[in-house]
């Protein structure tokens, strides 16, 4: 398995381009299974997890091409026709969002066969809001031996659909389903993730009539069919946040491209409030650190628009050399502190009571071989080794493959004094 080498202790100077969002691009590749007819997005990160879903949808029919276009990476995802709905365990385990195809095989041929995608390293993670929306519209789901079978033979019927808590796979789920729905559905209580929005208006491009997306309550006015779109994929603001991050914990001065500085508002103010300056332009994003040391910040994860739970890791990296006590609360997910054990490897001193983690910043971190336990943990763990004394050595590193395109071409352009040493090929698990 590939590890990362890193040689702690380099300032980043630089600017680094921001891909297309990972979380995005796995539902709009998902949502072209919707239409008999070409869907071409821009903009694409090529990623482990886009070609595992890649591989998905070519089990259904879906034929897929990349290239490198006049507006960069493009995929373009062609299914004239469905000829399986069926979607084994060895692929949706590897990855839950692939578990959002059900969704669209169902409204589009009227039955499917989807594995559950089952537990995962940051929580149970259960799909019981993705299931009770698909009812909601008629569909008559039966579970056996691992499998969901969905079937709808006179098609899906628009719904009132009230999600009983936040969840951006239910709604986006239950959206891709309810585009080709008999009637109006109205849902309640949704997700305002920028992927929801991007994805509905991705839809509406196809044909669809989604409105209210980016607010708690979607509404979609079923229609009998869609076609083809071009989409570019909006940026990923959780890479954004990364590279943020990691430029306050190196020091320096890295400039974000290609980014939207107002999708991680949030994250810059907590990067003032700890001692970096930070200027935002309409498509960049400079974040500054020179001698100023990094001061204590609290967090609490929550949903968009609040602190991103996906970059709640990376954020607890730049705690662990504060200049005093910050609290980092977890809201969103259990058991998503798995990186604690590791950080405490280089040095780092935090305590964890439940959803809670209290890091006593510490003066220096120390090189040390690590373990990436998911794809959130291993970036924080890249942004330790940046500031650590030492060569830090973070194994596992496939889970930085799901979801952070060229991680160490985009660093080391910067300056870090980072490599990867090629190993065997990675046993997937899913996340
Ligand atoms: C998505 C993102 C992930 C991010 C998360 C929260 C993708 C591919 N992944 O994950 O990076 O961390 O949003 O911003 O877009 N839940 C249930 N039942 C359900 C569905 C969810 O109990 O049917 C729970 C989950 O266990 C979790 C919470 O709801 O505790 C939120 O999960 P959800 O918003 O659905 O996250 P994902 O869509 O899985």
């Amino acid at each position: 398995m590939d590890r990362i080498a890193i040689e702690g202790g380099s300032p980043l100077f630089g600017d680094i381009p921001i891909s297309g969002a990972k979380n995005s691009a796995i539902k709009l590749m998902a949502a072209s299974l919707l239409t008999s007819e070409p869907v071409r997005l821009t903009n694409m990160p090529r990623l482990a997890d886009t070609r595992l879903l890649g591989r998905l949808l070519a089990r259904f029919g879906t034929q897929i091409s990349e290239s490198d276009g006049p507006d960069g990476q493009q995929t373009v995802l062609h299914t004239p026709e469905i000829t399986s709905s069926f979607a084994p365990y060895e692929l949706v385990r590897q990855m839950r969002a692939s578990f959002n195809v059900l969704g669209p095989l169902l409204a589009r041929t009227g039955h499917a066969k989807v594995s559950l995608p089952g537990g995962c390293t940051i929580g149970a993670r259960p799909v019981d809001l993705h299931l009770k929306a698909l009812e909601a519209l008629g569909a008559h789901i039966d579970m056996h031996e691992g499998y969901v079978f969905a079937q709808a033979p006179r098609g899906l019927k628009g719904a009132e659909i009230e999600f009983p808590f936040v969840s951006v796979g239910a709604t986006e789920h239950a959206l891709m389903a309810a585009v080709l729905a008999h009637g109006t559905t109205v849902m309640k209580n949704c997700a305002c993730e920028p992927e929801i929005a991007d994805l509905a208006e991705c839809l509406n491009a196809m044909g669809a009539k989604v409105s209210g997306q980016g607010t708690t309550t979607i509404v979609v006015e079923g229609v009998t069919s869609l076609h083809g779109a071009d989409w570019s994929v909006i940026c990923d603001r959780i890479e954004a946040g990364t590279y943020a991050v990691a430029g306050a914990m190196a020091g320096g001065e890295v400039r974000l491209t290609r980014v939207r500085p107002e999708l991680i508002a949030i994250l810059l103010d907590k990067l003032v409030e700890a001692g970096c300056e930070v200027e935002r332009g309409a498509d960049t994003v400079t974040i500054r650190r020179k001698d100023a040391k990094i001061r204590p910040v609290d967090l609490t994860t929550d949903v968009y628009p609040g602190f991103a739970t996906d970059l709640q890791a990376q954020f607890m990296a730049l705690m662990t050399l504060a200049d005093g006590e910050s609290v980092i609360r977890e809201t969103i997910f259990e058991n998503r502190f798995m990186h604690v054990p590791e950080l405490s490897r280089l040095g780092a001193d935090i305590r964890v009571t439940g959803n809670e983690a209290r890091v006593h910043g510490v003066t220096e971190l120390r090189g040390a071989q690590v373990m990436a336990t998911d794809l959130r943990a291993s970036a924080c763990l890249v942004i330790a080794g940046l500031a650590a004394r030492g060569e830090t050595i973070v194994n596992r590193v496939y889970h930085l493959d799901r979801g952070f395109e060229n991680l160490e071409g985009k660093l080391s352009a910067c300056g870090a004094n980072i490599r990867r040493l090629k190993g065997d090929s990675p046993i997937m698990e899913e996340e």
